[in-house]
């Protein structure tokens, strides 16, 4: 890393805030309002602008700001400042009240993940789900998304390491993964895939309109970068996804500040959306 650069760009203040704002706007993410995800941010933004000799904030901005959605350097500038921290079976505590969910169910469950970073979470849910298969016969369908391409790639390839693999048991790996490289790395079964359709999407500016009568939405740990209102407005849209009854799964750290007419609290950070038809603003 060059430190000469990176100790100039920290002074340009009022460049780091607008492009502070602009993955606000893109991505919902506020990490520059806090200090310590404003210093990972600058960080993080230096090796961007090394990488494409970028000098200044402002000349970063605008090369952002000039290029089409989709395009390499905003993927990347969305998927470096995004926190993709994630593990197989994380907060194992909340796929109970999912697993006894579907088991009350006629089938057709529909579950979305929707920040599901590298793809453990969603992989998860089909290894907590499928041993219930011969009492819920018509089975069950995972919706895995994010806002970031990389991540969604890796997830869809299904290939872990060792570490990565950390909280799947032994019987888990025996019945759903193949041992590939030697050892090295593991492989999800067509079992596990073949539940889980793929697709980036972003919660904050995308429309949730074609998403409606889900079983269960895990979003977890993503909340906890957005500001109060934006948090507020994504609530609003998962329960109008949801059937009523259907549950909405968040992560510890996000749950408390979840009032909404629309949910009763089961406890965990699980939520069950309420039976009345609700007006919901945002959605
Ligand atoms: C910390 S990970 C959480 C992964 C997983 N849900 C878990 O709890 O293990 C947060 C994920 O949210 C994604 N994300 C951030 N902003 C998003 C947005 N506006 N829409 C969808 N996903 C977003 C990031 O790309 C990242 O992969």
């Amino acid at each position: 890393m060059n430190t000469h650069l990176f100790s100039e760009l920290r002074m340009d203040l009022p460049g780091f805030q607008a492009l502070a704002a602009l993955l606000k706007d893109w991505t919902g993410i506020a990490l520059g309002d806090h200090p310590q995800g404003g210093i990972l941010m600058a960080n993080r933004l230096a090796a961007l602008m090394e990488r494409l000799g970028v000098r200044s904030y402002e000349e970063y901005h605008s090369l952002l700001r000039a290029l089409p959605p989709g395009s390499e350097p905003r993927e990347a500038f969305v998927s470096a400042l995004s926190i993709h921290t994630t593990a197989f079976f994380r907060h194992p505590h909340q796929f109970e009240p999912v697993r006894q969910a579907y088991l009350a169910s006629r089938g057709n469950f529909r579950v979305w993940s929707a920040a599901c970073s590298t793809g453990a979470e969603p992989y998860s849910i089909v290894m907590a789900l499928d041993p219930l298969r011969h009492l819920v016969p018509s089975g069950f369908r995972v919706l895995a998304s994010d806002i970031a391409e990389d991540v969604i790639q890796k997830g869809q390839a299904g290939t872990y390491t060792e570490k990565e693999m950390e909280g799947v048991g032994s019987d888990l790996k025996r019945r759903y993964w193949a041992s590939v490289q030697g050892g090295m790395q593991w492989r999800a079964n067509p079992t596990l895939k073949e539940k889980i359709i793929w697709a980036k999407f972003n919660l904050v500016t995308d429309s949730t309109h074609a998403l409606r009568d889900l079983d269960a939405i895990f979003c977890r740990n993503v909340l906890i970068y957005f500001d109060p209102a934006t948090v507020h407005q994504v609530i609003g849209k998962l329960i109008s996804c949801l059937k009523p009854g259907g549950l909405l799964v968040l992560g510890a750290a996000e749950a408390g500040a979840v009032q909404h007419p629309g949910l009763e609290r089961l406890g965990s950070a699980v939520f069950r959306k309420t039976e009345g038809k609700l007006a919901v603003p945002g959605a």
